[in-house]
């Protein structure tokens, strides 16, 4: 499977993994708020979660290794790109960003499944999906590519 396929995957993916976390916090937050049983459908959408992330994360790395893009920005050397915003973004934050996010969401679950009571599994999944989200959503290179890869 070459780059091309793989930046398709990575970039449609995406959408899947934002509504997954969304949905996972969401019946986080509608367990906490109304007292209800951290059930058989936060589980689903734990590993659900987890499943993509897992795969974003994996995608990502060869990616990392393989585009030409940031191949071409890592052959600059470090001073040139660091100044570019859009470069640096490609070649570190984007990823760096995103495997804490990873990470933070893996602890999320393993938190979570450890946790005694149902509230405190809603308030850990809460909490760690919500923060890598929005560490997730802050470096999703919005503006500089596309929405729906493959149909502009
Ligand atoms: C859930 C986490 C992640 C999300 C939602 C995400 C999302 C995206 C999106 C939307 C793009 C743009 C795709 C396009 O141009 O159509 C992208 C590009 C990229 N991502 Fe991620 N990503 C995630 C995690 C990661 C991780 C952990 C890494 C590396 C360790 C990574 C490495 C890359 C690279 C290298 C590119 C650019 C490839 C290129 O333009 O040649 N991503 N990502």
């Amino acid at each position: 499977m070459g780059y091309s396929t793989l930046l398709l995957i990575h970039s449609w993916l995406r959408w899947a993994f934002l509504f997954a976390a969304l949905y996972a916090i969401i019946r986080s937050l509608n367990g906490k708020i109304n007292n209800k049983p951290f059930g058989k459908e936060e589980n689903t959408a734990a590993k659900i979660l987890i499943a993509l992330t897992h795969t974003m994360l994996l995608l990502g790395l060869i990616l990392w290794f393989i585009s030409p893009n940031v191949q071409q920005a890592l052959s600059q050397g470090a001073s040139v790109f660091m100044k570019d915003s859009v470069k640096r973004a490609l070649v570190i934050e984007h990823p760096l960003t995103n495997i804490i996010a990873v990470v933070l969401i893996q602890l999320g679950r393993i938190k979570s499944k450890k946790a005694y009571e149902d509230s405190s599994k809603h308030m850990r999944s809460l909490v760690y999906y919500g923060l890598g989200l929005l560490l997730i959503l802050s470096r999703i290179p919005w503006g500089t590519s596309p929405m729906l890869r493959g149909m502009e």
